[in-house]
């Protein structure tokens, strides 16, 4: 029972709510019996809202502040790796030597497809976004897994968990060798889980593929950075699509079509489209003041975040390992990103985004990175997908383990009041 109470009064009458409160951040006030005083709350876009309670992680917005399962974002980035990561999401704790060994060894029993998938892209363009393609293949999962669709069974819902973690590099993998018209190439299981990716992408059958360890690094530096975020928009819709019982991979596959949007997962694509438009750094300032312009739908993507209101940590160690993959790949002087340069300086040097604290947040880096490792660009989200998927997969995890209810949002109506249908023939 909450030892604290709000009080709200309306049309003379008070009603007391209770105040919760969590580990770290603020408090709550308890709005779910408001209803019974024949009000509901508004709040669009949830900018006030928490919509459920969780373990998994923590963030601070006006601190900059992002902890998975308690451990600073910068700590498990420059210590941790990617599997380990996902352990510790999953289970709450960093695992045991003996515990990593068997969590690797388990996922690599699950790293290939059905072979079956393979006919699922012949049916899409070659130039179809890969987007689109991961949302269709990763719903279609469940067609190949009947034995383990009970959600209620923590055996099932493991499985599924680390059948999602291990397949997503695969099948984003796929995506992309069937836009260039180049076979599949199969996972390499003695590979770490990023340098199996890279060689997934850019191995061919003809010869052998040695992935580039500081590019491995740095892609597993990136799935790390991406791999939970409480509940963004994409995470709020695999936890309101697992509210109605729908299958891990239906969750999943809806968590992919939300963060597909350029205001969310697909900034850091957006943001290498802007790169290109603004072309070259003398037409940097244009660029700046059509996002300052409140009549001009552009903005500077790759900057700004609901969230952090002053800058994104995820950023800063994002920052340093996209210097280190321009140092390695030798593209410190190339015009493009000697461009994405100059825009970080002035935007971070102009009143406009010091005022409303848009700093540069991690889609920004992340795209000049996986750009300079030589990702194509319709690839980024993609990426982004399959690092989230951790994320996705646990919240979801978190809430079909203990008691649920089914998600259902009201509204403030706003539409035409009660009236009688009139027949076509009396309509003028
Ligand atoms: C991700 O939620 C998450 O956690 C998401 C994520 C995750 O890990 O899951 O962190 C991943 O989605 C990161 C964000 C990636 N999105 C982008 O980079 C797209 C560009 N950013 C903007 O669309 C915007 O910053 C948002 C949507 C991200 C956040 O916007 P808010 O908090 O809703 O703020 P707002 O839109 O109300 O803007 C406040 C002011 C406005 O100006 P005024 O009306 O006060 O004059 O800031 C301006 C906006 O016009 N503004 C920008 C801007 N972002 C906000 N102006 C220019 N360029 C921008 N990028």
């Amino acid at each position: 029972m909450a030892d604290r109470k709000a009080k709200l009064t309306i049309d003379g009458k008070t009603i007391e709510l209770d105040i919760l409160s969590g580990t770290l951040g603020p408090d709550v006030i308890d709005v779910s019996e408001i209803v019974k005083s024949g009000y509901f709350t508004y709040d669009p876009g949830f900018i006030s809202t928490a919509a459920c309670e969780s373990k998994i992680t923590y963030i601070d917005g006006d601190k900059g502040i992002l902890l998975y399962r308690g451990y600073p974002i910068d700590q498990l980035a420059m210590k941790s790796d990617f599997l380990e990561v996902c352990y510790l999401l999953l289970n709450g704790e960093l695992p045991t030597g003996t515990q990593y060994t068997d969590f690797c060894k388990t996922l690599n029993r699950h790293t290939m497809v059905h072979e079956q998938m393979r006919n699922f892209f012949n049916g899409f363009r070659r130039d179809a976004h890969p987007m689109a393609i991961m949302v269709g293949v990763i719903g279609a999962l469940s067609a190949f897994y009947h034995d383990t669709l009970d959600i209620k069974n923590p055996e099932h819902r493991l499985t599924s968990a680390l059948r999602l973690i291990a397949k997503m590099p695969t099948i984003a993998a796929m995506c992309y060798k069937y836009s260039i018209g180049q076979p599949f190439m199969p996972p390499q299981n003695n590979m770490s889980y990023a340098a199996n990716f890279l060689h997934m992408m850019f191995g061919t059958p003809c010869e052998e593929f040695v992935p580039n360890p500081v590019l491995a690094r740095a892609l597993d530096r990136i799935f790390i950075l991406h791999a939970d975020h409480e509940q963004n928009a994409s995470t709020s819709t695999v936890r309101l699509a697992g509210s109605t019982g729908a299958n891990p991979y239906a969750c999943i596959s809806a968590g992919i079509g939300a963060l597909w949007g350029p205001a969310h997962g697909g900034a850091n694509e957006a943001a290498l489209n802007m790169l290109h438009e603004i072309g070259d750094i003398k037409n940097i300032g244009k660029y700046i003041e059509k996002a300052k312009d409140p009549n001009d739908k552009f903005r500077l993507m790759g900057f700004g975040h609901r969230v952090y209101k002053n800058y994104d940590p995820r950023a800063k160690v994002m920052r340093e390992t996209c210097y280190e993959v321009l140092e390695a790949v030798g593209a410190h002087d190339d015009p493009f990103f000697k461009l994405a340069m100059a825009l970080e300086k002035i935007a971070l040097e102009d009143p406009y985004f010091i005022e409303r604290k848009l700093y540069p947040n991690v889609d920004f880096y992340s795209g000049v990175t996986l750009s300079a490792i030589g990702i194509p660009t319709n690839m980024f989200t993609v990426i982004f997908a399959l690092a989230r998927t951790i994320g996705w997969i646990t919240q979801w995890n978190e809430m079909i383990s203990s008691p649920y209810k089914l998600g259902r949002p009201r509204q403030l109506y706003k539409g035409p009041v009660e009236r009688n249908f009139v027949d076509i023939k009396k309509r003028k």
